[in-house]
């Protein structure tokens, strides 16, 4: 698939006071959907007796790496593994920053085995010292990255211990956010980061604290509306220019553009069946260290009939 970017004949007089914004090329994990199914139900959006389309939602994965790749990012991949349905959504598996690799320890019983298979690929591939997290941690669900800075919710699945462990291990300010609704029961669908000092998100989605922390912080944020929210419009992967998100979320893209960014919409919408979208299927492996003499141990593709990519 070739990468769409929103047709906006507006967008360059809008733009025209807004500073130009500056990707910078990003190495990311993804796992193939090949055992993806809404099996069990941990969260509001899952619903065990909705059938999943498979062959749609590997299609739908398959441009959504497509689309990483065509605005110049590496992706390698995790293998899929058969009795872990939700393993696709690979940003839940560990936090890499500086090359060292935290890994979660989920907070369902249903999901804690793929944690085994995060540190197994990341040990091989990245990081020989990466490690579980000693307390409940989904990694990059409630653990985002924004320049310096870690934001960090709970609320629902990442303990606020694990806030502190991450602090200590890689030496960053790591503020706590309270998550409020279950709907938006990890940080990553409620909030959205667009570069390395900008962020979007769904103020609703967390406590009057953390809305005045946030508020605080980052004045020049933009808000997801409700209805953006509810098709998990937060749930984006930024380059520093690029923001690839779910083609549903119309006003947030419109927002992004006013904003300088260039909005990538794309089709996820099989995965909102289990809760997840985006930003839960791309790990950012931070910075991009895999060496390119390297050859990792599971890059090839071998998920599209007819071969390799
Ligand atoms: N069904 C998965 C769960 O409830 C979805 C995870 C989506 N990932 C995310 N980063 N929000 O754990």
């Amino acid at each position: 698939m070739s990468v769409v970017v929103r047709a906006r004949p507006s967008v360059d007089a809008a733009c025209a006071d807004v500073a130009p914004r500056r990707a910078r090329a990003r190495s990311y994990l993804m796992c193939p959907p090949e055992h993806f199914e809404v099996a069990y139900a941990i969260n509001p959006w899952m619903d065990p007796g909705v059938p999943v389309d498979r062959a749609r939602a590997m299609r739908q994965w398959h441009d959504l790496v497509d689309t990483h790749r065509g605005l110049g990012h590496r992706v390698d991949l995790l293998p899929a593994v058969p009795g872990l349905p939700d393993m696709v959504f690979t940003a839940n598996g560990a936090l890499v920053v500086d090359g060292r690799a935290h890994v979660a320890r989920f907070a369902h019983p249903e999901r804690r085995a793929e944690a085994d298979h995060h540190l197994a690929w990341l040990r091989a591939n990245l990081d020989p010292t990466a490690r579980q997290s000693f307390a409940t941690s989904e990694a990059e669900g409630d653990l985002l990255v924004v320049g310096d800075l870690v934001l960090a919710g709970t609320g629902f699945r990442t303990d606020r211990a694990t806030h502190d462990e991450v602090e200590a291990m890689f030496g960053r300010e790591v503020v706590t956010l309270e998550l409020v609704d279950p709907s938006y029961y990890h940080l990553d669908v409620a909030l959205a980061v667009l570069d390395d000092a900008t962020i979007a998100w769904y103020p609703p989605a967390f406590s009057v604290t953390s809305q005045a922390l946030l508020a605080g912080r980052f004045p020049e944020a933009l808000e997801v509306t409700g209805a953006d929210a509810a098709v998990l419009g937060c749930n984006v992967v930024g380059d520093g220019r690029h923001v690839v998100l779910d083609h549903r979320a119309e006003t947030l893209a419109d927002d992004l553009a006013d904003a300088g960014f260039v909005p990538v919409p794309v089709e996820v919408d099989e995965f909102t069946k289990a809760g997840g979208g985006v930003k839960c299927m791309t790990m950012e492996l931070r910075p991009g260290i895999l060496p390119s003499s390297a050859e990792p141990t599971t890059t090839t593709d071998t998920t599209r009939p007819g071969g390799p990519a």
